[in-house]
């Protein structure tokens, strides 16, 4: 999904605003730019090093072109076209705007590219979301006598931005007429000829300002700035600001100024970086044993069965629960279902874009929205529904101060530190904790149980036992076995059937190779008639009790077909006769037995990926933070 940095301060905004963009490159994007002014003229800050206090524009708005003119460079493709394009001349400057995006308007092209000025080249715009009633504004400028060089729908703002200025507005209340005109959703951020600030403006999109040193940083993300600063202020939906070198002035949609409490993430960028990996999401799987320390930390009294969980302290046991999700969050939440059902309270499980268009009846469900990012769009929708319709909402999420950890009555942060990888894994697996501990702490019969200290026993164990799964697996050696088939198929029974979705989900979105995950008694039901011995079925078999036996004969009906078989199991069901390749499992409490068989999927995935050299990381057409519905 589209990225945006921007920084004004005593810094190279050129430099600063590439490296911004390199570490927004996981977020999925087809091109890339920047727009830097010499921004000469100062409007008045008050030097004061804090966020807010009453700065502002001084009475003509500090505008006073001196003609320097804003340098625009962009590319489609790779950041390094970009970089290709400033290399015998970057734009010199100390404020700037830059950009990664993801097509919405318009295919991907140097035109379409952002930042996008409109004719007098006075100002230039960035711009993440959807500007839903850009055709009529668009009508209206073009009627004005205005003309468009791109596709998009962003560039709608730079014009309105002019008009305004034409009509004798300062740059802040030209930005803020404009913006007052949109519809949608948007975070964007604007640069003027000459004039040394940045006028950003957030709706349904997000954006976050850094509080640096040597200047202000403004993005999409926090990891955007994370190399320069890690004091951050969470801006608001209907909120702008203009940002200096040394302070900014935020106002809510009446023109207020708001007071901003700025916060310090604990992320560094040792943390966003690869550490050694050839691939980060190589390197999140490697991370699992560490995030779910830091998931279950401080949470969990083993000795009398309870959970900590401060956040939830004033949300009662619910009646029902509905957990809303998309993707991999989707299959944390079919387990996080399965777990509450299993305590005793009625829980379901619903794919987010599904929920937000045929909402059921809410009731007093507590209605759980699991979501890494916490700014998936579709999930967001499902949560929105279910607000309108007087459901108390709860968000399980990876980002503090995400718009669904904001707009929920409550938020459960997994912990998992931050996830560059597109593809989900230990988002994935610190989802699944949290809903486990989600369970003990809200579904009243869990709590306390003898069978509930045992939950948590394992829990306390798993970050050891995914450990060894990662130093022992053979994940590397199957995937060599079986690189290059027809396609895949995944099975699993009962709590292995999310498992089973989920490994199906990575192996297809990063090796690009065509894989289902089902239920292991549904494959018979038509879909067999695919399988033959080249295509490999994956079948995870935990226990030994009725559902692992009959998974058992499931496998034994493919491998009748003549089809490869890869056992993922602990090896209590006696499977591994009947396959050609195990995948060990270690001797573990049934309700972590599923997370350690994910893992395992993790790494095949992983490795087949690898083998056939794909973009693992930024898998084709996929983004890390799906903001469009
Ligand atoms: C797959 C993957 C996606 C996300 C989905 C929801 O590896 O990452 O399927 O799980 O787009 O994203 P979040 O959890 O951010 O709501």
């Amino acid at each position: 999904m589209c990225g945006i940095v921007g920084y004004v301060g005593d810094g190279d905004a050129t430099r600063v605003l590439l490296s911004g963009l390199n570490q927004l490159e996981y977020r999925g994007y087809d091109s890339a730019g920047i727009a830097v002014s010499d921004g000469e003229d100062e409007i008045c800050g008050d030097g004061e090093d804090e966020v807010c206090g009453d700065g502002g524009v001084d009475a003509n708005g500090g505008v006073s072109s001196d003609g320097a003119g804003i340098d625009v460079r962009k590319r489609a493709g790779e950041l390094e076209n970009l970089e290709a394009a400033i290399e015998s001349g970057a734009p010199t400057g100390s404020v700037g705007i830059g950009h990664t995006r993801w097509s919405t308007h318009g295919p991907p092209t140097d035109r379409n590219a952002h930042p996008h000025a409109g004719e007098t080249g006075a100002v230039a715009v960035v711009h993440n979301g959807i500007i839903e009633n850009y055709r009529a504004l668009k009508e209206a400028l073009v009627d004005a006598g205005r003309t468009f060089e791109s596709d998009t729908d962003t560039e709608v703002v730079p014009h309105l931005i002019e008009q305004a200025l034409a009509d004798g507005a300062d740059p802040e209340t030209a930005f803020r007429r404009a913006v007052s005109q949109l519809e949608g959703s948007y975070a964007i951020v604007a640069v003027f000829e000459g004039v040394d600030a940045l006028f950003a403006a957030r709706n349904d999109s997000p954006l976050v300002l850094g509080v640096g040193d040597d200047g202000y940083h403004v993005a999409s993300d926090v990891p955007a700035f994370l190399e320069f600063t890690e004091r951050v202020v969470y801006l608001e939906d209907g909120e702008t600001v203009v940002v200096r070198g040394d302070g900014a002035t935020v106002r809510n949609g009446d023109g207020d100024v708001v007071e901003k409490a700025v916060t310090t993430v604990d992320w560094d960028v040792e943390d966003t970086g690869k550490s050694g990996y050839d691939h980060y999401m190589l390197k999140e799987i490697h991370e699992q044993p560490t995030a779910l320390r830091q998931c279950l930390s401080g949470r969990v009294n083993e000795l009398d069965g309870t959970v900590e969980l401060p956040e939830v302290d004033g949300v009662p046991a619910p009646s029902t629960v509905h957990l809303v999700a998309c993707g991999t969050s989707y299959h944390a939440a079919l387990v996080g279902a399965a777990r509450f059902r299993e305590a005793g309270t009625p829980a379901q499980a619903f794919l987010a874009s599904e929920y937000a268009v045929r909402t059921p009846p809410v009731g007093d469900a507590l209605v759980i929205g699991v979501t890494q990012s916490g700014e998936t769009a579709d999930t967001l929708a499902a949560l929105r529904a279910a607000r309108s319709r007087g459901a108390r909402t709860l968000a399980v999420t990876n980002v503090v101060g995400s718009s669904a950890a904001r707009e929920c009555d409550d938020a459960v942060y997994i912990r998992a530190g931050p996830e560059i990888g597109v593809a989900a894994t230990k988002t994935f697996t610190s989802q699944v904790v949290s809903l486990s501990l989600l369970v003990e702490r809200l579904a009243g019969s869990a709590t306390g149980s003898e069978a509930s200290r045992e939950r948590l026993a394992a829990l306390r164990d798993l970050p050891g036992l995914v450990q060894q799964v990662l130093d022992e697996s053979a994940a590397a050696a199957v995937a060599e076995a079986y690189v290059g088939r027809d396609g895949y198929f995944f099975i699993g029974r009962g709590p292995n059937h999310p498992v089973a979705l989920e490994g199906a989900l990575k192996f297809k979105e990063i090796t690009y190779e065509h894989a289902e995950g089902f239920a292991a008694g549904e494959l018979k039901h038509g879909t067999l008639a695919l399988v033959t011995e080249r295509t490999p079925v994956i079948a995870v078999v935990t226990g030994d009790d009725a559902a692992a036996r009959k998974t058992v004969s499931n496998v034994k009906e493919v491998e009748a077909r003549g089809a490869p078989v890869i056992a993922v199991t602990d090896g209590r069901a006696g499977v591994a006769e009947y396959a050609d390749h195990t995948l060990a499992l270690p001797d573990a409490h049934p309700s972590v037995l599923p997370l350690l068989a994910n893992t395992q999927l993790q790494l095949v995935a992983y490795h087949v990926a690898n083998r056939l050299g794909r973009s693992i990381d930024k898998p084709r057409n996929l983004a890390k933070s799906v903001t469009v519905e």
